[in-house]
């Protein structure tokens, strides 16, 4: 029986192969490249000295994806397919929609074809808005996303809700993951932004690096300790590890629909992060301070109670881990 993991060759996909081939699980992956490269199956095989089945598909191809259900003996699915900037989604809004809504309806529909009723979904602290108390317990209410890549997640945990309800058999985990940085500490895998980084760490190992200039620190006049936004980043390997214990969960209880927040409970500000990457990375990060980036909010992070206590799971590696991680990804792959 093995996992099918889509988009596996992505991010945070990438890293949730490693740790499932390491606890010997079986896995098989779907991905289109339309955000990843093909080395990162070479460097999966490389970190893990296991080997998995590929398929070179999108998952709104229902033909192609029925395959991969004949070919296989399904267990479950992760699902890590879909577009995830922000800024892109607000100009592509039918591209963002389309394939973040109807591939997980397509991939749903097939699961349900075969008898496949264990999933775990990708979601997104974004999916809170502007949060309604700090730190954010599950139970916050949810809605108010400011943008088409989060409205994306929130619409697709009502679907994976409603199927819940249509049919008790389904085992279905969401996870929302609040700010995912850092790589493997082998720097085989790790994030790869195309074109200029939206997001805040990816953006300040460039400038370390000397491929951007300087970061634009958007914004110092919020009501957080030293004025710049304050979020909860997380190491995308506890990250992945958290997607094991949620499979582990999903496979004791057999049915069920659970929500969890995948964060480390702790808030860091822009300066913060900066000063934690020039502390344990020894390089220079040049910043200035502009405006505000619209739809930001002053402060996101987690209560990620629920997790230690359901799942048995918390984040272990902390903020200079996650710098090390990101900059030894990069100094890598420069
Ligand atoms: C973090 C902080 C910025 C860039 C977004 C999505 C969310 C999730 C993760 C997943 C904020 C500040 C950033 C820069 C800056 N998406 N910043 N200069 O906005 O919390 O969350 O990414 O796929 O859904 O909304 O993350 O990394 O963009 O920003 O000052 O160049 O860094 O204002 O305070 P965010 P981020």
């Amino acid at each position: 029986m093995a996992i099918l993991v889509t988009g596996g060759a992505g991010y945070i996909g990438s890293h949730t192969v490693v740790e499932l081939l390491n606890t010997g699980k079986e896995v098989v992956i779907i991905d289109d490249f339309s955000n990843s490269k093909q080395e990162v199956l070479n460097a999966i095989r490389e970190i893990t000295k296991k080997d998995f089945k590929f398929y070179e598909i999108n998952y709104l191809n229902r033909e192609a994806l029925e395959k991969v259900f004949e070919e296989n003996k399904i267990e479950a699915v992760m699902n890590f397919a879909g577009f995830k900037a922000v800024g892109e989604s607000i100009k592509k809004p039918i591209e963002y929609y389309t394939n973040n809504v109807s591939g997980a309806l397509v991939l749903l529909d097939t699961m349900r074809k075969y008898g496949v009723k264990t999933f775990v979904f990708s979601s997104s602290a974004t999916v809170y808005g502007d949060p309604e108390k700090i730190p954010i317990t599950e139970e916050c209410k949810t809605g108010e996303t400011t943008n088409p890549y989060g409205t994306s997640k929130l619409f697709i945990e009502q679907i994976l809700k409603d199927l819940y309800v249509s049919d008790n058999s389904w085992n279905i985990c969401i996870l929302r993951y609040f700010n995912p940085v850092g790589a493997h500490e082998s720097g085989l895998i790790g994030e790869e932004p195309q074109g200029i980084p939206n997001n805040l760490m990816p953006y300040v190992v460039r400038v370390a690096a000397g491929t951007l200039k300087e970061l634009s620190v958007f914004g110092n006049d919020y009501n957080t300790p030293d004025g710049t936004g304050v979020r909860d980043y997380i190491h995308v390997v506890d990250l992945a590890k958290g997607h094991i214990k949620a499979l582990e969960k999903l496979e004791r209880e057999q049915k069920g629909l659970y929500i969890y927040n995948l964060g480390t409970g702790n808030g860091y500000s822009v300066l913060d992060m900066v000063k934690a990457f020039e502390k344990t990375t020894g390089k220079s990060v040049a910043y200035k301070i502009t405006e505000r980036r619209q739809g930001d909010i002053a402060t996101c992070y987690a209560d990620p109670t629920k997790a230690k206590q359901e799942l048995g799971w918390e984040a272990k590696l902390g903020i200079e881990e996650m710098c090390r991680d990101s900059w030894n990804y990069i100094e890598r792959h420069k």
